[in-house]
């Protein structure tokens, strides 16, 4: 365990280096950031012992078989999970994890995924797995200009005689909006399951899986705390584990299998979804990251995030051109309740018209900023929040060739999406405050011009 850390101080001695490189770093949605002693951790425990593949008994596998197991319990301590409700299994990412529930859920012609309309790519792709198996899947609408989604919308959704599985983000890794967790129990009472996209949610927000009961969890710990990448995790009910049926088997899934009988009993745990070699060597790294964390609080990084993001709301709706015209426009909540640290917005030029977010990327990136731009691969926010209807896009979808600037042409779209700035542990108000200088100094009074940009690749 670490000794307790005043998360003020950690700029300057866990991420020291920021300042060293002049990064203004505002993209905590697509990564957190390792403390250093994360990563001295790591390098310590590889150089002062052996660790083997942990698949059998000797004592370099035992070893690394004892650290994952104490990883696994750490999982379950810092979600309050109890483990004889909840297991963990080690995925390489959040996508991992909500793959694992989509290709084994038992969907069928008698059940329905009910998505909500803000998900991010990850999930909306479950319906694939439910098509394949004849499964409707319903998207639950947003209202605008929070862009979130009403009770009454999701209990009508989940209402009929249809059940299956109902899948939504505890926070949108687009607007920052947290939805509800009770409506994990709503669901749960519809006589649905549920899967809780906890990836954009988990580096600053609290989840008490002894309160709150999803069926699965999905994260991602580079989201968390930056390092290790490659591994993420699904939190499964044991209950809700026993029913999924695996596509397949591989090594390390199967208790016995036969080549002439053609015949496999999977094992009867987690490890059952860990197909190969777990990543042994980072595993053990969870449990630092989130010794670390805790180290910190919970409480005190939620603040502290939740600080910073109202001093950045503050600050771009105080952002005017010299007509008193605004130069933002907000996808989103504009307070800081039931939101995460993730804001985004179009920029608005002297004519009021969107500025081109590849613009705002090459301006930013000049200057050390790292920010991100587009839809963030969740393209049902960005219909929301650019209010593009269903007529308008299955004309647009008919036409499967061509470019994406091509699509959103026939959109009528001028904007490929959005600017999204996400703060999180490591950051500080400096790097608000030299983000909102920038976008005054670069497009207040301006009418900057898209010619010559690039095209955009995917949104
Ligand atoms: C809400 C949400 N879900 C799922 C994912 C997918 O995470 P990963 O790419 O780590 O699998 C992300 C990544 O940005 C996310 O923000």
């Amino acid at each position: 365990m670490y000794e307790a850390l005043p998360l003020a101080s950690l700029r300057s001695t866990e991420y020291a280096y920021l300042d060293e490189k002049q990064h203004i770093y505002l993209d905590h949605t697509g990564a957190g950031l390792p403390a250093r002693r994360q990563l001295t951790g790591h390098a310590e425990r590889l150089t002062s012992d052996a660790y083997g593949n942990p698949h059998s008994l000797n004592p370099t596998s035992a070893a690394s078989g004892a650290l994952v197991e104490r990883a696994r319990a750490a999982v379950l301590r810092h979600f309050d999970a109890d483990p004889a409700e909840y297991a963990v299994v080690f995925t390489p990412n959040a996508t991992g994890a909500l793959r694992l529930v989509g290709e084994a859920y038992p969907f069928s012609r008698r059940s329905r995924l009910v998505l909500l309309m803000d998900n991010h790519n990850s999930v909306n792709g479950l319906r694939q797995f439910a098509r394949a198996r004849g499964a409707r899947t319903t998207v639950v609408p947003l209202d605008l200009p929070e862009l979130r989604t009403s009770e009454r919308a999701l209990r009508e959704a989940l209402s009929g005689r249809r059940r299956g599985l109902f899948a939504y983000p505890a926070q949108s890794n687009f607007s920052g909006v947290q939805h509800p967790l009770n409506w994990v129990g709503i669901a749960q009472e519809a006589g649905f399951d549920v899967l809780l996209d906890a990836a954009a949610y988990a580096p600053t927000g609290r989840l008490d899986l002894s309160t709150v009961r999803p069926d699965f969890v999905a994260v991602s710990w580079y989201k968390v705390f930056g390092y290790p990448t490659g591994i993420g995790s699904l939190i499964v009910r044991r209950e809700a584990m026993a029913r999924l049926r695996r596509p397949w088997f591989s090594g390390g899934t199967v208790q016995v299998a036969s080549s002439l009988a053609q015949w496999h009993r999977m094992t009867a745990d987690e490890s059952a979804f860990e197909d190969g070699t777990l990543n042994f060597l980072h595993i053990p790294d969870v449990e630092a990251g989130l010794d670390f964390l805790g180290s910190i609080g919970m409480d005190a990084v939620q603040r502290h995030v939740g600080h910073l993001t109202g001093m950045l709301l503050e600050g771009l709706r105080e952002l005017t051109h010299g007509s008193g015209a605004p130069m933002v426009r907000l996808h989103g909540p504009a307070g800081t309740d039931m939101r995460g640290g993730t804001v985004a917005f179009s920029l608005l030029d002297a004519n009021g018209a969107m500025v081109d977010e590849r613009l705002v990327s090459r301006d930013s990136a000049a200057l050390g900023i790292s920010l991100r731009t587009g839809c963030f691969c969740n393209p049902g926010v960005g219909e929301a929040a650019f209010g593009i209807g269903e007529p308008d896009l299955r004309r647009a979808t008919r036409e499967t060739t061509g470019t994406i600037d091509d699509y959103m042409g026939r959109l009528s779209i001028s904007s490929g999406g959005a600017v999204r700035v996400s703060v999180g542990l490591s950051s500080n108000l400096a790097d608000v405050k030299r983000f909102l200088r920038f976008v005054e100094d670069t497009y207040r009074d301006q009418e900057p011009r898209a010619a010559g940009l690039p095209p955009r690749l995917h949104c």
